[in-house]
């Protein structure tokens, strides 16, 4: 481990004694101690005491600017003003009633006049949408495979559980990649039916409806890769996945849980100019609450209206999420937000740049929409497999180093990204950068001293 690395350890533990104790406590009852497996980490994940706009405390007091911000869900920051005021009026109205109400269509209504789709339904994660739009794939086609990217996230359903994170031992023949489990349980016969291409390469694609014809019912991608900090696609690739999945007669599914709200305001639809036959939606489009939706063309939408595919939901459109999210979209995704939010973002980048100049960090920082990463390679990288090369540790010293700074500089793993809210200021961007100053000098130091290198597993 990098002496860095274990200097910053030795600080965050003095600075978090009550996060340590409170992780113990909760590991007797609760596995790993955290609601969800991406929140542990060692030596014990940072316990959250409250939150607002683009800052948060942890319950030892410490204050952090946060571009965590709920894995990317919270461009409106925390308790957006406009979005609580909407919340509270329900709380007192009624806040389920599994009845329609005019909240429904009315966001409906939103998300087609953003994005390239005719008709809505509602859910309450990212992993329901994704699960409804395969299936809806599959009913459409009459058939049961899919073709997902390597390194690709889609949630946690079992169609897609599939070759998110496999080892570099595991990943196989880059022509035609193993279809690798993510974790136990998940059955061999949906392996089957999820087939494997890696990201930027549309001759494998190819491939893959050549070797099964007539036998995929959708590719299902993330447009622009945010599961390996910030993968972009090459120049055409989606239309080339369009021109593909058309002629095979296959659905193009846009997994926009994460780009939906924050690339742009028709997301990567808008960005790339892409219509592809399903769009996902959640984390950002609910302003602080569980909102997701999927979308399509009537027809495909239709077998649902046909009773041929099913979907429902005692928690959909919940009267609080509902009108978290038309806040969202009417009062808080608003074109000056995106415009301070790409300033700011453009700031960070433009800072991250010049550091990385004058210390000599061998590292890029990529961004997109409200989103950027500080990438550990000497050259951007292409696929999954290049990422695997990451040094975790070198990783982990820029996270801890930031966090004892007072900057959560984005969630914590390696693969993931920053996400600068609406909430955020100059004055925030600021005190990142001088954090970071203070940091890549030392992560410069590290990268030159001779170890063996932890990569990404
Ligand atoms: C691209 C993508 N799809 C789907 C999901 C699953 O969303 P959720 O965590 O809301 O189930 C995620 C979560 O990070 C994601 O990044």
């Amino acid at each position: 481990m990098p002496e860095g690395l274990e200097r910053e350890l030795a600080t965050y533990e003095s600075r978090t004694p009550r996060s340590k104790a409170a992780h113990a406590r909760a590991t007797a009852r609760i596995p790993l101690g955290v609601a969800s497996n991406y929140r542990a980490y060692d030596p014990y994940p940072i316990f959250v005491r409250d939150g607002k706009g683009g800052h948060l405390h942890d319950i030892d007091g410490n204050e952090y600017i946060d571009f965590n911000l709920c894995f990317g869900a919270l461009m409106a920051g925390h308790c957006h003003p406009a979005v609580v005021k909407a919340v509270q009026h329900r709380l007192s109205t009624g806040t389920m009633f599994g009845m329609p109400h005019d909240l429904e269509w009315e966001l409906a209504e939103e998300i087609c006049n953003r994005f390239p789709v005719e008709m809505v339904r509602f859910s309450n994660s990212g992993t329901e949408a994704t699960m409804h739009a395969v299936r809806l794939a599959r009913a459409t086609t009459g058939r049961d495979r899919i073709i997902k990217m390597e390194g690709g996230y889609h949630g946690l359903h079992d169609s897609v559980l599939v070759s998110l994170k496999p080892k570099a031992s595991e990943v196989g023949d880059p022509n035609f990649p193993n279809s690798v489990p993510g974790g136990e349980g998940v059955p061999k016969a949906t392996l089957q039916n999820t087939v494997v291409a890696q990201f930027n390469d549309i001759a494998g694609v190819e491939r893959l409806f050549a070797k099964y014809p007539g036998e995929f019912a959708a590719v299902i991608v993330e447009p622009i890769m945010m599961n390996v900090g910030i993968l972009m696609p090459d120049a055409g690739y989606h239309q080339a996945l369009r021109e593909i999945t058309r002629k095979n007669g296959a659905l193009l599914i846009f997994d926009e849980v994460k780009t939906g709200a924050k690339l742009a305001r028709g997301g990567a639809c808008e960005y790339f100019g892409i219509k592809p036959d399903i769009v996902t939606l959640a984390k950002s489009i609910g302003g602080g609450f569980s909102l997701a939706a999927f979308a399509s063309t009537r027809e495909v939408m239709g077998l649902i209206s046909d009773h041929r595919v099913f979907h429902g939901g005692t928690y959909n459109t919940n009267p609080v999420a509902m009108a978290a999210g038309l806040a969202t979209f009417r009062e808080v995704l608003t074109p000056v937000a995106y415009e301070h939010v790409a300033r700011l973002n453009k700031k960070l980048v433009d800072g991250y740049n010049s550091e990385l100049k004058s210390s000599g960090l061998q590292a890029y920082v990529v961004s997109a929409g409200s989103n950027g990463a500080l990438m550990f390679f000497s050259k951007p990288i292409h696929n999954y497999r290049d990422w695997l090369t990451i040094d975790s540790e070198l990783w982990r010293q820029y996270w801890f180093a930031m966090a004892n700074r007072g900057v959560i500089a984005q969630p914590y793993w390696w693969d993931e990204q920053w996400t600068v809210s609406v909430a955020h200021t100059d004055a925030d961007i600021d005190r990142h950068l001088e954090a970071f100053a203070e940091v890549a000098p030392a992560l410069a130091k590290a990268q030159k001293e001779p170890r063996v290198v932890t990569a990404a597993h």
